[in-house]
């Protein structure tokens, strides 16, 4: 069955042997699994064929029960990244309500080798007017090839006030962190969250995080690659989301109640987003922001 609706999440499965699943909670990705590349992973390929990886962590102490945000995969952070910088945003919780609210799975798009393709909805309910008194309309749309995850946010303004939020896409890729490079991200001003929200200039062609990293990444590009040395390399392509962060919080990870012990070592985030600034719609508007994550 390519895609498996059930009451709590949606699988997509590809004929490769690839599928995902993504939980109604969050509409968060929680698990991507896709074949090994012969000749750039350490995952040998077998008689039955390349073996199938998973590209994501998510910390064995996650809660996937609607609980709190998932500790892992791909959290939808929106309307607001990090805490309310607002004042009319501050009922807000840090990185916002997408990622705790629960969407409905309005379709299946596209069924075919090209890729299989699902839809998922999220709309103001007078839950999220509390917070945030905006009419909108999200639409989240995760499409898997044989080695690709594309997923793409659209934001609606169904309101007749001008909406304005940020957006971003909280990836925990699986892998060594103390391995982990990220690049080209030379030359691209970041705001150092672990200095107080310094801006610095980074001056590294290779980003890692053998050290505490909490940065925000503006305008950087919008194109990177993930490696894992003698392992996994990933592309990621973005479409309107122009700021990263870089995060892995190494030891002081351990004060998070739902990161598995050692958890940090496991994964780095690397989270294209549109930070910087807020996108401002204006009445019947729309904006979409897109990644595209290539296993190479
Ligand atoms: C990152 C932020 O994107 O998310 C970090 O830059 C933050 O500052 C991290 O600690 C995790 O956030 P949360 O709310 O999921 O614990």
């Amino acid at each position: 069955m390519p895609v498996d609706i059930q009451s709590d999440r949606v699988v997509l499965h590809h004929p490769a042997g690839a599928s995902t699943t993504i939980l109604l909670y969050g509409a968060t990705v929680i698990s991507w699994i896709s074949p090994s590349i012969s000749g750039t992973s350490a995952v040998p390929v077998t008689a039955e064929g390349p073996a199938l990886v998973e590209r994501f962590f998510v910390s064995s102490l996650a809660s996937l029960d609607g609980s709190k945000p998932v500790r892992g995969g791909i959290p939808i952070c929106w309307p607001i990244f990090g805490q309310p910088s607002r004042e009319e945003n501050k009922a807000l919780k840090q990185h916002g309500f997408a990622r705790s609210s629960v969407w409905k799975y309005e379709e299946t798009v596209l069924d075919a080798r090209e890729g299989v393709s699902g839809r998922f909805i999220l709309e103001n309910s007078d839950q999220t007017d509390k917070l945030f008194p905006h009419p909108f309309k999200l639409v989240y749309t995760v499409t898997l090839a044989e080695h690709q995850l594309t997923t793409s946010l659209r934001v609606h303004n169904t309101g007749s006030a001008p909406l304005a939020f940020q957006a971003l896409l909280h990836n925990y890729f699986k892998g060594e962190s103390s391995i982990a490079q990220v690049q080209p991200l030379k030359g691209v001003t970041y705001r150092d969250k672990v200095r107080n929200m310094v801006e610095d200039v980074e001056t590294r062609e290779i980003v890692d995080v053998r050290e505490y990293t909490d940065r925000v990444y503006e305008a950087a590009g919008g194109n990177y690659t993930l490696s894992f040395p003698r392992s996994v390399h990933i592309s990621i392509k973005t479409h309107n989301l122009p700021d990263v962060t870089v995060w892995n919080p190494q030891e002081t990870g351990s004060s998070m109640a739902d990161m598995e012990p050692n958890g940090w070592a496991h994964y780095v985030c690397v989270e294209p987003g549109y930070v910087k600034q807020f996108v401002e719609l204006k009445q019947g508007e729309e904006w979409w922001g897109q990644q595209v994550l290539t296993v190479l």
